[in-house]
């Protein structure tokens, strides 16, 4: 078969079209896939980069040819630095085995179990809140999800002391995704030993979260009965008790690498989802109103459980639609072919790099008619039954696809629906929201909004913090 190249910019003779990207990598990219179509060439410096935006060119790299193409070294790099061989940046038989090991954590019985926390530290969060008050959400947002993957990854009490661990592990890796951040605008990795700000912040921070980490490790083996973990319900306890065919069992390096993996990857996501689905309910009265209407009349003032989740489908069109617009995965990590491939007639060469960006997938106006419209209304059965798989993808898809999905659904249902019961939020007059894509996709500088009860304040209740259960 005869391949080419496929079209796009010829840009810069040195660094190609870099300083373009650069400037808005979520828009330039998306300008890309409007004048050249379905995949497109252009250079990022040294690398020769592919931008995929049709669903069946990122069907055969994600599924059909997936075993052809690695995660870019340039994303292993930078994320290894904090992740280690975690199960974001591991590769090939290990990522397999470890995915093995770690999808019993993340079983639908396991999770669900989790329901009570995600709506007793919601209560706990707006126990605080007044009405009127001027609150920037962004931050809410992002506190709440820590504290949730806290509780449920290792157990950490949120009112005692995961306020200290989930704050010094948080602020370790937010941190850290700062320095990275650095390096991929920079698209290459400082050695180490340069003794650089960036290098010193990020030597600090991962000694402080490993030295979390592996205290709460050593804790849990502390306890063992005869060499026996107890499981106490949590997803680390999971981890540590999961075996693989030989009868191995993770070891403290790799608990480390998955645990601080699984709350980087756990919480900042979900919670650039609440965050974009507030604001796009503050610029969209009418889908506000329809929510509250289904959330009132389906709860009637009770907290909502997973039970209740079936009985909310708009809520969930909602979250569905906020994640189209703002996927807080806005790209998926840079995948590498391991040999020249051949996709849709196109040669794209071993080492070169390529991207898929959901945020590209999802603005596509062929999938999504007037994709810049808020319109949860479109997400009906008939529409998903059409929608070309891996059109919508803010989970990723194949064999990486992401661990947490029925989790992070499950969470933002449940914090949304809690949450919008009580209050309305209105953005503070005058703040222009832009998105700032880095690793995730969040609203440049913060999210700054104002209260207004929905209920009088003497109905909140702040409920009582669950314990985990064991199934
Ligand atoms: C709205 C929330 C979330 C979004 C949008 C999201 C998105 C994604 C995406 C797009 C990927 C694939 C990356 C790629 O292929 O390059 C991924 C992978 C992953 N996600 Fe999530 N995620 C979310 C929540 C979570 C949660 C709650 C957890 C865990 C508690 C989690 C853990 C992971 C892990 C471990 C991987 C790597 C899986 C593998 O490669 O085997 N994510 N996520």
């Amino acid at each position: 078969m005869i391949t080419r190249r496929p079209p796009g910019p010829k840009g810069n003779l040195l660094v190609g079209s870099l300083r373009d990207f650069g400037a808005n990598p979520p828009e330039f990219l998306r300008q890309l896939a409007q004048m050249y179509g379905g995949m497109v060439h252009f250079r990022l410096a040294q690398y020769h980069t592919y931008l995929l935006a049709d669903s069946d060119y990122v069907r055969e790299v994600l599924v059909t040819q997936s075993d052809k193409f690695e995660k870019a070294p340039l994303d292993r790099q930078i994320l290894g630095k904090f992740l280690g061989n975690g199960l974001l940046t591991s590769e090939g038989a290990f990522h397999a085995r470890q995915r093995r090991l770690a999808q019993p954590a993340f079983h639908m019985k396991r999770i669900r179990t989790y329901a009570e926390v995600m709506v007793a530290y919601t209560d706990h969060l707006l126990a605080d809140w007044q009405d009127g008050q001027k609150r920037d959400v962004a931050e809410d947002m992002m506190r709440l999800t820590m504290h949730i993957v806290s509780k449920t990854l290792f157990d950490a009490d949120a009112v005692t002391e995961a306020e200290d661990t989930a704050v010094s592990v948080g602020r370790a890796i937010h941190d850290l995704q700062a320095v990275s951040n650095g390096d991929y605008r920079r698209g290459f990795v400082l050695p180490d030993w340069l003794p650089t700000a960036g290098n010193r912040q990020r030597k600090r921070a991962i000694a402080d979260y490993s030295q979390t980490i592996e205290r709460i490790i050593g804790e849990r083996r502390a306890t063992a009965v005869n060499g026996q973990i107890a499981d106490n319900g949590d997803l680390l306890s999971m981890l540590m008790l999961s075996q693989d065919e030989d009868g191995g069992y993770m070891d403290d390096r790799q608990l480390r690498d998955e645990v601080a993996t699984l709350f980087a990857a756990g919480h900042e996501t979900t919670s650039n989802a609440l965050s974009w689905t507030w604001y796009l309910l503050s610029q969209n009265p009418a889908a506000e109103a329809k929510l509250h209407a289904e959330l009132d009349a389906v709860l009637e003032g009770r907290s909502p459980t997973l039970d209740d989740l079936p009985h909310l489908p708009y809520t969930l069109q909602v979250i569905k639609e906020a994640m189209r617009l703002y996927p807080p995965a806005w790209i998926l990590n840079g995948r590498t072919p391991l040999t020249n491939v051949e996709i849709g007639g196109y040669a794209i060469p071993q080492g070169s790099m390529i991207f898929i960006a959901p945020y590209v997938m999802h603005r596509q106006p062929y999938y999504f008619p007037n994709p810049e419209q808020f319109l949860p209304e479109r997400w009906t059965p008939e529409m998903e039954k059409s929608l070309p798989k891996y059109a919508y993808m803010p989970f990723g898809g194949g064999p990486r696809v992401c661990i947490g999905n029925s989790f992070a659904m499950m969470e933002a249902q449940l914090i949304l629906a809690t949450m919008a019961q009580r209050v309305r939020l209105r953005l503070v007059a005058g703040t222009a929201v832009q998105p700032e894509a880095l690793i995730t996709m969040s609203p440049a500088g913060g999210l700054p909004m104002i209260v207004a009860a929905r209920e009088p304040r003497q109905e909140w209740k702040d409920t009582e913090l669950p314990e985990l259960v064991v199934v």
